[in-house]
């Protein structure tokens, strides 16, 4: 049958212009700064490190770029603590730094999009220090959430919240005095005060600080903790568990990562954005914001991406499918349906700093696991099938329709660190969880550039904040480049064909119901993903234009073996 004679109910998703708005189809790069590439030699990675790098993101063909970030703070959560929101650390670099980059990205034709934190500030910001001098009641307490505590002396906490990274998610204060005093609010770490978001001192600052950034010329921003800003009036009780990763048992749910609690994606959050959407539109250059919302169910992460509101948001329900077929399926029909209903692309993801990197996750025994962190002692990856079936996965996701996002690392096939000895991590979540969880530090080990460099050319000293393993020098950016058939190549080679093929703005048409080979036209392109046992046959005399890796049966009659996937030309 030939793709135009399909039935219609075959089409998943129409195609658009591909002269759209470019976060429509994007495949947007992460940097996750201290890890990137170092210039100061002081094994952290750094703004001019990532600017020396660039040409390597325009080489391998990203549209932009997203920082994770980088500004002033006392690194108590790798940043995602906030100390001021318009200086850059000097552990980074500097302001004229951030600006160079900007500007150099912009000569390669990459955006940019910053990290926004706007669910909490670092409990070293200037509000925070002034709300801890202040008296319970005052307005500068009211920025936060502080409460009284329970107990006939106040010594409990304000409810049973427990934070994201483990413990309570309260914590008291000791006033001027020395005598115990309120609590307050942190989902996150006690060094992560959450803000009052019904206070329009808040609301008014972060508008500003949107401005600050969009005035330096960024063209987007990553909204962390983008369900989580406003809370359920009267903060009740909530019995459930709140995590960034782990699952959820409600079966409406996709895959799993819903979070239904009083403090997760209560209606409020969506003027938050409305208002936000106002200040971009101001500005030229379809300057766009991505949710990260861990939301279930998908028609519910779809409201973040109304008209009105966000860009984007991180499609998790896709990368909490794991290696399996049929949730795989699910989800990108799924995907389809909740994002076209309000007229956003969707974006995928399968890898970024929180979770455990795609191709040692699908080397597991169970390829959906998804837990936080491996360490000695933990089920080691399969690190063969891992990297084989994490091509594949990738793959996949490049010839999806829609925006997709890819963690640095990635187009090197880098594992994850999973043999890292405890007394180095720095994850919160670490500590916090008394070493339950081993947190994220196994996703964030800077990168290898070269294979033969002390440090595997990361920094000019080869110092590393954290060490590389010793199987990482043949993974090194360098030793790939050029070489055929090499992870790196296969993604430079996807995502030219991406651009060229215009997949991004593409359609989706099934071309096959086996649960466990999903095999679609994006539009003259047949992409088969094989999540099965078996071979699976491509009709004869097939034009095979990107393998995930070696093909079976013959040149004319090839095969796509377990765990692998093709694109190839649809025939007419
Ligand atoms: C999500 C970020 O991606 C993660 O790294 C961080 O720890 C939390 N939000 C808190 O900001």
């Amino acid at each position: 049958m030939t793709i135009d004679a399909l039935p219609d109910a075959a089409l998943v998703h129409r195609a658009e212009d591909p002269a759209g708005p470019w976060w429509r189809h994007a495949v947007i790069y992460q940097v996750y700064p201290r890890s990137f590439a170092d210039a100061s030699g002081d094994g952290v990675g750094d703004l001019p490190g990532v600017t020396a790098r660039l040409d390597h993101l325009a080489e391998l063909g990203v549209d932009a770029v997203w920082l994770s970030p980088f500004y002033r703070s006392p690194q108590a959560d790798a940043g995602y603590d906030v100390a001021d929101y318009r200086e850059v650390d000097p552990l980074f670099g500097t302001l004229a730094d951030a600006d160079a980059l900007i500007a150099r990205a912009h000569e390669l034709g990459l955006r940019v999009v910053v990290d926004l934190v706007p669910n909490h500030t670092s409990d070293e910001h200037v509000w925070f220090q002034a709300a801890l001098a202040a008296a319970p009641g005052s307005p500068e307490r009211d920025r936060y959430v502080f409460r009284d505590g329970r107990g006939e002396h106040g010594e409990l906490p304000p409810n049973n919240w427990g934070s994201i990274f483990g413990g309570p998610a309260w914590t008291r204060t000791t006033d001027p005095d020395g005598t115990p005093g309120q609590w307050y609010l942190h989902l996150f770490d006690s060094k992560q005060p959450d803000l009052n978001w019904e206070n329009p001192e808040v609301r008014a600052e972060f508008e500003q600080i949107l401005r600050f950034w969009l005035d330096r010329g960024v063209d987007g921003f990553r909204v962390d903790v983008a369900h989580g800003m406003v809370k359920q009036a009267g903060l009740p009780d909530w019995d459930g568990h709140v995590t960034m990763i782990e699952g959820t048992d409600d079966a409406d749910a996709v895959s799993g990562s819903g979070n239904h609690g009083p403090m997760f994606d209560q209606d409020g959050v969506h003027e938050i954005y409305r208002a936000w959407r106002t200040v971009l539109d101001e500005y030229d250059g379809d300057r766009a914001m991505v949710a990260e919302a861990w939301v279930e169910p998908l028609s519910r992460l779809a409201r973040y991406v109304r008209p009105d509101e966000m860009h984007q948001a991180f499609n998790f329900a896709f990368l909490a499918a794991g290696w399996d077929g049929p949730a795989l399926r699910r989800v990108v029909e799924a995907s389809f349906v909740a994002n076209d209903a309000v007229g956003a692309p969707t974006t995928w993801v399968l890898s970024n700093h929180d979770t455990v990197r795609h191709a040692s996750r699908m080397g597991l025994s169970d390829p959906t696991h998804r837990p936080n962190g491996i360490g000695q002692g933990d089920e080691q990856p399969d690190a063969e099938l891992g990297l084989r079936r994490a091509r594949a996965a990738s793959l996949l996701m490049l010839g999806l329709p829609g925006s997709a996002y890819v963690y640095q690392g990635e187009e090197l096939g880098l594992p994850d660190h999973t043999a890292l000895e405890d007394h180095l991590r720095q994850d919160p979540a670490f500590f916090r969880t008394g070493g339950v969880e081993r947190g994220r530090d196994g996703c964030r080990v800077p990168l290898p550039w070269e294979g033969d460099a002390p440090g595997l050319g990361f920094s000019p000293t080869g110092a590393t904040w954290l060490p590389q393993p010793a199987e990482w020098a043949e993974l090194a950016a360098d030793r790939q480049r050029g070489q055929a058939g090499s992870t790196y190549e296969m993604y430079r080679a996807a995502l030219a064909l991406r651009r060229s093929e215009q997949l991004g703005a593409g359609d989706l048409r099934w071309l096959d119901e086996d649960p466990h080979v999903l095999r679609f036209a994006n539009r003259d392109v047949v992409v088969v993903a094989n999540l099965g046992e078996d071979e699976v046959a491509l009709p004869e005399g097939t034009e095979v234009l990107l393998a995930s890796g070696p093909l079976g049966g013959t040149a004319q009659a090839p095969t796509v073996p377990a765990a692998t996937t093709v694109w190839t030309r649809a025939q007419a």
